[in-house]
């Protein structure tokens, strides 16, 4: 299919004060070299790159106050517990979350929606009750819910796509049923950006009485994530994202939710006592953290949300829009190219196809120029498979990205259009 991205709307102005060229300086790694070419980093989505703050803030943890938390009294355990627990507290602030006992810190969003799919789900579900998702999710809001009906026999219910990459309210609010037990969704497609409308989502969700579970990764970096302006119950988000450490993220549930739930994993720090007969669990969130965390993780977590808060998150979403404005005109100058993903609300990621040229083959001689996207099903083989197409190229911005990465871009293409004619 050869949709067309509507340009006519309006771009987005400059934000006043947002100088690219300082964001830009304060990532070390986009001054080194790739193949010999100045590094064209246009895969965000799948990692962001991480600003000297947040290296610094790692750095200063494990040269000065590393220990284990909440485990000692002595000076160094102390400070860890409160580097780890002040990160909780802008984790919070972050969210707009009401409390510290609402915010979980866990590998990453993968491992936020298994926690709810075993400890929400799998003690309520029984058979015939439904789970609804979209045709736009990742795999990591598929295949948790796919287990969880191997072990309850709950159905899995798929709102559709359309041809533009969006999930329209009526697509939703129709398959929600009496049999609905939670709607789990992607706020931000990562294969084609789609940016869905999460508060509507939830009003609907909520008039059945049915909680609401958002797969924020492709949010958090992009849009205002306000849980209490959006309602929704649980909200699931990777650090490595939005420029944070890897192996870190954060599970937000809504305390009445989060309270009644049975802890996932068992361990140290989940718990008050102990015996051979009986053990009592800790209170929120330790309840949910079993075993030591990933400290340093969470500090630079919270040093890259505070670097986002002091860049402005209007300021990084106009400037990105603006880009991804530029980006998708200048893409579709190009013969034979079309972008995959027309919704009319969209966040930082172009995917596309080239006639003539697979997706892996573009992405390595794209990759000898120093540009770097990314290439294949992008973890979402359904929304492929709903376009009928093996793979696409994902050119996914962040807040360092600019107009010179996309002129990078476009003459990389032009050097593999050449090579494919
Ligand atoms: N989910 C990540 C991506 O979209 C890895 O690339």
């Amino acid at each position: 299919m050869s949709a067309r991205v509507d340009v006519s709307r309006s771009i987005a102005p400059q934000a006043a004060g947002y100088d690219v060229a300082a964001v830009r300086a304060a990532f070390p790694i986009l001054t080194r070299q790739v193949h010999g070419k100045p590094l064209t980093y246009l895969d965000s989505a799948a990692s962001a790159q991480r600003p000297q703050c947040v290296i610094d803030a790692v750095n200063d943890y494990e040269t000065r106050h590393h220990a284990n938390v909440h485990r000692g009294v002595h000076a160094l355990s102390q400070e860890a517990t409160d580097l780890f627990e002040g990160a909780r507290d802008t984790v919070r602030q972050f969210l707009n979350a009401r409390s510290t006992r609402e915010i979980v810190f866990v590998r990453g969003t993968t491992e936020a929606i298994n926690l709810v799919a075993q400890s929400y789900g799998r003690p309520r579900l029984q058979p015939g009750d439904e789970i609804l998702i979209t045709g736009l999710e990742h795999h990591a809001n598929i295949v948790p819910w796919q287990m969880l009906r191997e072990q309850t026999g709950a159905k899995l219910v798929v709102a559709p796509i359309d041809r533009t990459g969006n999930v329209s309210i009526d697509a939703i609010d129709a398959r929600l049923s009496d049999r609905t037990r939670l709607v789990a969704v992607t706020h931000v497609s990562n294969a084609l950006g789609t940016v869905l409308p999460i508060r509507d989502i939830v009003r609907a969700a909520h008039a059945r009485r049915v909680p609401v579970l958002v797969d924020g990764a492709q949010a958090v970096p992009h849009e205002d994530v306000d849980v209490q302006a959006l309602g929704c119950d649980f909200y699931a988000f990777s650090s490595h994202k939005v420029y944070g450490p890897t192996g870190v993220g954060v599970l937000y549930g809504r305390e009445e939710l989060l309270t009644e739930m049975p802890p996932w994993q068992g361990g140290g720090d989940m718990i008050l006592a102990v015996t051979f007969d009986k053990t009592t669990y800790n209170s929120l969130p330790y309840k949910f953290e079993a075993g030591t965390p990933n400290i340093s993780g969470v500090v630079g977590l919270a040093a890259a949300l505070r670097y986002v808060e002091a860049l402005g998150r209007p300021q990084i979403r106009s400037h990105e829009h603006q880009l991804l404005d530029y980006a998708t005109q200048r893409l579709l100058t190009i013969p034979g190219l079309t972008i995959i993903g027309t919704a009319p609300v969209k966040a930082a990621v172009i995917s596309f196809t080239i006639d003539g040229i697979h997706p892996h083959d573009l992405g390595t001689i794209l990759d000898a120029e120093g540009v770097a996207i990314r290439t294949g099903h992008h973890c979402a083989m359904p929304v492929m498979d709903f376009f009928e197409l093996p793979a696409t190229a994902r050119a996914s911005f962040g807040c360092y990205s600019d107009r010179s990465d996309v002129d990078r871009l476009l003459a990389a293409l032009a050097a593999a259009q050449k090579v494919f004619a």
